[in-house]
């Protein structure tokens, strides 16, 4: 198969950021996506006053980002991030404002997760905090979780968090949860198993952790993100969990851009964490795909499963064309997209008019 054409992708988990930035991410969205899940950890700055961490800010957040783009096609859904002082009364406020998911991050363990949640009290199930989860339940919402245990080692840190969520889907068996961007044998196989049981749970999966292992991070910041890719043998039940037919898992790219100049690590500063897929994502995920000769699964992992896990109403706004044409990713901004000035396979027709995307098999040369 040379040609394919997929309805518009649901990406369940992108950072948009603010200002004029966000217009910027915003717009390469409303390119590919028919529906995009936008993460709540923003800064100050830019009419807003920190992360997502209630209703009102919610409301600020998409006047700010309707505003941004106003003729596009792409559906926004929203979340709320949690902290340890969210209260049920708050999560009605965010539902009626129109919150679907409710985000955990483990404190200090990514980017803007400082109000987060400490592992003592995602521990203890008795913490007022997890009156607000219940009433997650209550209001029919998601969680969505960031499933990796703070200052555990990297290579073990989600491995840890499945006994977190094993104890919220034994306390809470009907509340809808997502496991974000996951990355281990070991979280393929959970989520499996709770599934089994009857547990309203799913897993998103990154392009880019389709593509990694640990040995692609290492020295290489762009390929740097949290949580970070694993060994060969978690990236191929990656794989299988996206390319197979399970309806437990489906796209969520985690477009994470920072500035090349925050992407740098140097003796002032670590490197921040993050892969800013947009441009790439689709024809990624294609070429993996292909690669196992299921192309016909594709709108499966990158649209219908989440339609049908988050109960999304609505037919594709348009498709997309891809085309089996090999060309380099050379396109240049103050964001580095991942997999820049590497050859990829599969083109996305659509995509054609953005300026140096190259299409043939030879490198182009760069200005720089
Ligand atoms: O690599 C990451 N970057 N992982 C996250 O969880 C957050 C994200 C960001 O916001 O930059
Ligand atoms: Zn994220």
């Amino acid at each position: 198969m040379d040609r394919l054409v997929i309805p518009a992708v649901f990406d369940m988990h992108q950072h948009l950021r603010q200002g004029a930035d966000a217009v910027y991410f915003l717009k390469w969205v409303d390119r590919v996506c028919d529906v995009a899940l936008v993460m709540p950890n923003t800064v100050v700055g830019h009419g807003l006053e920190g992360p997502i961490t209630t209703a009102e800010r919610l409301n600020q957040y998409r006047t700010l980002l309707e505003r941004a783009v106003p003729d596009r096609k792409a559906h926004l859904v929203w979340t709320l991030y949690l902290t340890e002082e969210t209260t049920p009364e708050m999560i009605r406020a965010a539902a009626a404002a129109g919150a679907t998911g409710y985000k955990i991050y483990p404190r200090g363990e990514t980017t803007n997760s400082d109000q987060g949640i400490r592992e003592a009290v995602l521990r203890d199930l008795r913490h007022p905090f997890w009156r607000a989860i219940e009433e997650i339940q209550n209001v029919g919402g998601v969680v969505n979780h960031h499933g990796e245990i703070p200052g555990a080692d990297v290579y073990d840190a989600e491995r840890k968090y499945c006994s977190v969520i094993d104890a919220v889907c034994r306390e809470y068996p009907k509340l809808r949860q997502v496991v974000e961007h996951v990355t281990t044998a070991d979280m393929v196989q959970n989520i499996r198993e709770w599934r089994e049981e009857d547990r309203p749970i799913a897993g998103t999966i990154t392009a880019h952790h389709l593509c990694l292992t640990l040995n692609d991070v290492v020295g290489q910041t762009h390929n740097f993100c949290k949580p970070v890719a694993k060994g060969t043998k978690d990236r191929d039940a990656l794989i299988s969990a996206a390319t197979g037919w399970s309806d437990g898992f489906f796209f969520g790219s985690d477009a994470a851009p920072h500035h090349r100049t925050k992407k740098v690590s140097n003796e002032f500063q670590p490197a921040c964490a993050g892969c800013w897929t947009t441009p790439v994502m689709v024809q990624l995920v294609a070429q993996v795909f292909d690669k196992l000769n299921c192309l016909d699964r594709l709108p499966r992992f990158l649209r219908t499963n989440a339609k049908t896990f988050y109960n999304i109403q609505g037919e594709p706004s348009r498709t997309l064309t891809l085309e089996r044409k090999p060309w380099w990713n050379t396109y240049r901004s103050g964001y580095v997209p991942f997999w820049f000035d590497k050859l990829l396979d599969w083109r996305v027709a659509e995509l054609d008019e953005i300026p140096n995307f190259h299409t043939g098999p030879n490198r182009p040369t760069m200005e720089v």
